[in-house]
C-alpha cells in the first residue's frame, strides 16, 4: 500500500528544464490490457463530513464518513494523504491533506487543515465546511509511511506538518515498544495542533515517548543546535520522519546528516505550495522543439504537439490551453498523475506513486519529460 519515499529536495525550478537528478527514473508506456491488475482507484468520491473539529483558531479536522462500499478503497497507512477537490470562486482546485487519524486506532478517517494566509482551499475548508457537509476526495495515496522494522523513531514536525507525524506516532506507539522522540515546533502555544492529545500520549507512554516542544515566540526558529539536542545519544541509527515548512525541513535534514544519520533513514514529506504554473509554462514555451511528437488527452480533448526541450508534460498541457490537475508540482502529491499510452519519459522525482503504479505506466506529469520520438499520455482522473 505504501512505499516509503526517496529522500530528495525538490531541485526542479518551475522555470528551468528539470536536471537529471540521482532519483530520476525512466518510465515506459503501460503494459497491454490484462497484463497487470489496475491497483488503485484514482477517481473522486463524494464523502460526507461527519464532524468538523476546531483544533486551534487556525485549523480544523474533518472527520469523514466512508460508506461500507468504499471501506476497502479508503484503507490507508499512517502518513498517507487524500486529494480534495473544491470549487472556490468558480475555480476548481485540488489540494492534498494528510490523515491525522491512525488506521486501526481511530474509528474514522480524519484530515487536519491549517489556514495558509490568503490560501484559497485551506481557508475555504476552515470557513465553509460544517457537520453533515460533503466534499470530493480521492482515495489515500503517498509513500511517507512508517516502515515495518521495529526501530526507535525520531519525529520532527512544525505547524501543520504534525498531521502525518501524529498518525505515524499513534501507529508506532500502538504497535510494539519503540522509543520515540518528537521535536514539535510552533509559532506559539495557541497555534499548536493536538497539544492535549500529545500531552496525553506522553503521559500514557512516558517510558518511551518524549515530546520536545519548541515555540518560536520563546526561542526563535529551530536551528541545528535544537535538532542536535533532540537526538538521544544512540539515536543516529533511527529512521527520522520530517514534515513542516521547507526551511524547517532543510535545517532538520542538514542537522541529521551532520550528526551522522544515514540519508536513507531520513523520510521527508513536503507540503510544497502550488507554484504559479501559468508563468512557468509560458517561459518554457520559447524553448526549441526537440523532435518529439507529444499527444496529451484530457477530459475528452486530444492535442498533439511538437514537444519543446526540457518541458514537462504538465507544462506542455498548460501551454496547449488545457486545464490539467496539479497541486504541488514537486512530485509529492500525485494530483497530476497520468498514464503513458506510448513511448517513454524520464520522471525526475517520484515521492507519490508506488513501484507497482510506475510499472503500470502511471507517471507524475509535473516531473515527466518525454524521451521517445512519439509519446502519448492520458490524464487519469475523472
Ligand atoms: C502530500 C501533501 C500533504 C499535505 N497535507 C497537509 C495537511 O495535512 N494539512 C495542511 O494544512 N496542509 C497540507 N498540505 C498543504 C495543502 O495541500 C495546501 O498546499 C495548503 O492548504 C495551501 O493551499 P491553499 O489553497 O490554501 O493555498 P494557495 O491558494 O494554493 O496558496 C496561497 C498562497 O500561500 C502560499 N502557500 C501555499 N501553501 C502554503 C503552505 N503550506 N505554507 C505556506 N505558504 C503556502 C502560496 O505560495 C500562495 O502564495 C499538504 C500538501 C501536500 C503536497
Ligand atoms: S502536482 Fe503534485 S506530484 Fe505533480
Amino acid at each position: 500500500m505504501c512505499r516509503r519515499e526517496q529522500r530528495n529536495r525538490p531541485g526542479a525550478s518551475a522555470l528551468a528544464p528539470l536536471p537529471l537528478g540521482e532519483n530520476a527514473i525512466i518510465v515506459g508506456a503501460m503494459p497491454p490490457p490484462g497484463a497487470v491488475d489496475a491497483t488503485r482507484d484514482h477517481g473522486f468520491h463524494t464523502l460526507r463530513v461527519a464532524r468538523v473539529v476546531t483544533e486551534t483558531p487556525d485549523a480544523v479536522s474533518l472527520v469523514l464518513d466512508v460508506p461500507d462500499e468504499l471501506r476497502a478503497t479508503y484503507e490507508y497507512a499512517a502518513g498517507q494523504f487524500c486529494t480534495f477537490r473544491v470549487v472556490v470562486d468558480g475555480a476548481t482546485l485540488l489540494r492534498c491533506y494528510s490523515m491525522s487519524s491512525a488506521p486501526g486506532i481511530d474509528d474514522a478517517l480524519a484530515v487536519t487543515v491549517k489556514r495558509v494566509p490568503d490560501g484559497r482551499v485551506s481557508n475555504w475548508i476552515n470557513d465553509n465546511l460544517s457537520d453533515g457537509g460533503e466534499i470530493e476526495v480521492t482515495p489515500p495515496a503517498g509513500v511517507f509511511c512508517l516502515g515495518d522494522e521495529p526501530a526507535d523513531l525520531l519525529l520532527f514536525a512544525a505547524g501543520s506538518g504534525i498531521t502525518p507525524i501524529f498518525s505515524i506516532l499513534k501507529t508506532a506507539l500502538a504497535a510494539g515498544d519503540r522509543r520515540i522522540r518528537l521535536l514539535y515546533a510552533n509559532r506559539d502555544r495557541e497555534s499548536t495542533i493536538f497539544r492535549a492529545e500529545l500531552d496525553a500520549l506522553a503521559v500514557a507512554h512516558g517510558d518511551r515517548f518524549v515530546v520536545i516542544d519548541h515555540l518560536d515566540v520563546d526561542a526563535g526558529f529551530v536551528d541545528a543546535a535544537v535538532v542536535a539536542r533532540t537526538l538521544a545519544d544512540d539515536s543516529t541509527d533511527c529512521p527520522a520522519y520530517v514534515c513542516g515548512p521547507t526551511p524547517f525541513m532543510d535545517i532538520v535534514e542538514d542537522a541529521l546528516l551532520a550528526a551522522g544519520v544515514a540519508p536513507d533513514l531520513i523520510h521527508i514529506e513536503r507540503f510544497t505550495p502550488a507554484a504559479d504554473l501559468d508563468e512557468s509554462s509560458a517561459a518554457l514555451a520559447d524553448a526549441p522543439a526537440d523532435g518529439i511528437e507529444l499527444t496529451i488527452e484530457l477530459d475528452g480533448r486530444t492535442e498533439t504537439t511538437a514537444h519543446r526541450a526540457g518541458t514537462t508534460i504538465l507544462q506542455t498541457a498548460r501551454q496547449l490551453g488545457m486545464d490539467p490537475p496539479y497541486s504541488c508540482e514537486s512530485g509529492s502529491c500525485a494530483t497530476c498523475m497520468g498514464r503513458l499510452r506510448e513511448g517513454t519519459v524520464t520522471m525526475h522525482t517520484n515521492d507519490a506513486l508506488t513501484d507497482e503504479e510506475v510499472e503500470e505506466g502511471w507517471i507524475l506529469t509535473c516531473q515527466s519529460v518525454p524521451t521517445a520520438p512519439v509519446v502519448s499520455v492520458v490524464y487519469g482522473y475523472d
